[in-house]
């Protein structure tokens, strides 16, 4: 049985509810958070905290806790889990008030918190890549909240599973956004390609940490407007978030992505990104 974190208490997942009338649940009106955990340890914990924040910020939401009393909560519930290797959710709602679109007053946020196994790629997904499709972007223009009002994303997740694929690369007037709960990054010429981090894409920390790892790496990356038609004439595309870490898109659409050395096969850089992310790891 699951122990889950609500509003102050540590309590089995059965025993954990709210109210109808929470605005998460009426409105979607909240915000949300995942940090990966290996072998128990937090992985860039900080950043997370800080796109918490950003998220709070961007609804106007005061932010419930400190950084030092979110970490004491994460550390509490991952050690009340028996698997070593976790995902930590947060859920941060508007809290429970009458039905009405403004925001209640003096209304306590809903602080939901649960933690699950986190299942990482395999190492024949991670060897031969991974299907995805394309579309249009739909979304509204506030991707860089991690709002749990998902609709468009869930949306567009169930287009990519509907045609056997694991994610859709979607597209904005003409320019690469992200994909429907990962980010994409395109190597061409041996420089990696990174869409801005603005309004139109949730600023990944698995992004944040390829670009670190680039750098120290010595690989090249410039973060600029990517053209749809860079994403077709890649030499490698890849796929990243805190539950893929990095893999290889190795079909677009049902087409090879590559060039002729590796077409349909992850790349050279893929290879190097995906053995320096690997050491990044805590406990690695
Ligand atoms: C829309 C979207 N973009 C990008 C990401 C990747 O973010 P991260 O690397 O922090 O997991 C996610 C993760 O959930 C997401 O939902």
């Amino acid at each position: 049985m699951s122990i889950v974190y609500l509003n102050g208490r540590y309590l089995p997942i059965e025993e954990a509810t709210i109210s109808v009338l929470d605005r998460g649940f009426i409105y979607g009106d909240g915000v949300y958070e995942l940090i990966p955990v290996y072998r128990r340890q937090p992985y860039r914990m900080a950043q997370h905290l800080a796109r918490l924040h950003h998220s709070l910020d961007g609804i106007r939401l005061a932010n419930p806790h400190s950084d030092p009393e979110w970490a004491t909560i994460v550390t509490e519930l991952v050690a009340r889990q028996p698997f070593d290797d976790q995902g930590v959710y947060f859920q941060v709602t508007r809290g429970v008030a009458k039905r009405d679109h403004t925001f209640p007053k003096d209304v306590p946020a809903t602080v939901f918190m649960m933690s699950n196994p986190l299942a990482t790629p395999s190492r024949e997904t991670v060897e031969s890549g991974v299907a995805c499709v394309t579309a249009v972007d739909e979304r509204w223009l506030h991707c860089d909240i991690k709002s749990t009002s998902l609709l468009g994303n869930v949306l567009m997740r169930q287009f990519a599973a509907d045609r056997d694929a694991v994610e859709t690369v979607m597209f904005r007037d003409g320019f690469l956004t992200e994909a429907s709960a990962s980010n994409i990054l395109v190597v061409k010429g041996g420089v990696v390609l990174a869409p801005p981090k603005d309004n139109r894409i949730l600023p990944g920390i698995t992004y944040g940490a390829i670009y670190d790892l680039a750098r120290q790496g010595g690989i090249p990356f410039e973060m600029r407007p990517v053209r749809e038609s860079e994403v077709w004439t890649a030499d490698e595309l890849w796929v990243t978030s805190s539950t893929k870490e990095v893999l290889a898109i190795t079909t677009l659409d049902g087409r090879p992505v590559g060039n002729a050395a590796h077409a349909g096969r992850p790349g050279p850089v893929f290879r190097k990104m995906h053995a320096l992310f690997q050491a990044s790891k805590p406990g690695a």
